[in-house]
């Protein structure tokens, strides 16, 4: 396949705006639509590909307008990048004789410089149309990323799992950060303190795994994560303290004594 592929891609937001200068900079010819930019038209007709980058809510919407609008021609690539959404949201431009595909990058994108710079390296998740997989690699190929297929019946679940392990780790150090306000510290000297055990805790589990695990519950020590349940309770946390003692029942279950059990 040559290279200069010419790719449309609908909305410049975070991703968006990631995606058309990472591709641009890879050779391929970008146009930008921003919401309402209807003269675009012939020249989304015109791509190779299209790329909806839209909020996920907006997709299929988008996805509409398009095909409404004529946007769309027979054997056209039409993908999204939604982590739970599957192609078939893309219905609607498959009906018009499209190949449509979801091809979800498994990083965050917080801004387009942060963006950019976590781009290579990036695991890419595809499900949808065969004819619209050799693209979606030489896509990934180009941005210097790794292609995986995944079937659509698993999205959801796979998302759930990206967002346990990313989204979450947030909300629990977010938490821990507020028990350290409660108790007096600032919250970004709490953060900073925390900042060496959690680079150290996150190296050893992507080395280890499971085997990574320390602390109360691995050692059994339960007096002491009573202890803990109870002193979140007397700083008026109980929302906190019933999520610890579920992060704390799963841990003993499913690592400690379970399938993962180091
Ligand atoms: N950001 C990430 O970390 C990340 C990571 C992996 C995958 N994704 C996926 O990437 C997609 C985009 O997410 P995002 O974080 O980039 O969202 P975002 O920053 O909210 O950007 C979405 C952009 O699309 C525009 N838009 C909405 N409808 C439109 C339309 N009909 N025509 C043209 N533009 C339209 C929005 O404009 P308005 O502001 O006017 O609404 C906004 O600029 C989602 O499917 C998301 O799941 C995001």
């Amino acid at each position: 396949m040559k290279k200069n592929k010419s790719v449309c891609v609908i909305g410049q937001g975070k991703l968006g705006g990631v995606l058309a200068q990472s591709l641009r900079r890879a050779g391929y010819s970008v146009t930008v639509v921003k919401r309402g930019e209807n003269k675009k038209i012939p020249r989304i007709k015109t791509a190779d590909a299209v790329i909806i980058a839209t909020q996920d809510q907006e997709i299929q919407k988008a996805a509409r307008d398009l095909a409404r609008r004529g946007g769309i021609r027979k054997g056209r690539i039409v993908l999204h990048c939604s982590g739970a959404l599957t192609s078939s949201v893309l219905d609607v431009v498959r009906n018009k004789g499209a190949h449509a595909a979801s091809l979800h990058p498994l990083q965050t994108f917080p801004s387009l410089r942060q963006g950019i710079s976590a781009l290579s390296g990036t695991h890419w998740f595809f499900e949808g149309d065969k004819a619209a997989q050799s693209f979606c690699k030489k896509i990934v190929r180009d941005l210097k990323g790794k292609f995986l297929i995944i079937k659509p019946q698993h999205k959801a679940a796979y998302h759930a799992a990206v967002c346990l392990a990313c989204n979450y780790q947030t909300t629990l150090i977010v938490a821990a950060e507020e028990i350290g306000r409660k108790i007096g510290f600032q919250g970004k000297d709490f953060r900073a303190a925390l900042a060496p055990i959690l680079r150290a805790t996150l190296a050893n589990t992507l080395q280890m795994g499971a085997k990574a695990l320390t602390g109360p519950v691995r050692r059994g020590d339960k007096a002491t994560v009573t202890g803990h349940i109870r002193a979140l309770k007397s700083l008026g946390k109980r929302d906190l303290a019933a999520l610890y003692g579920a992060l704390a029942a799963y841990t003993k279950a499913h690592i400690v004594k379970g399938d993962n059990k180091p």
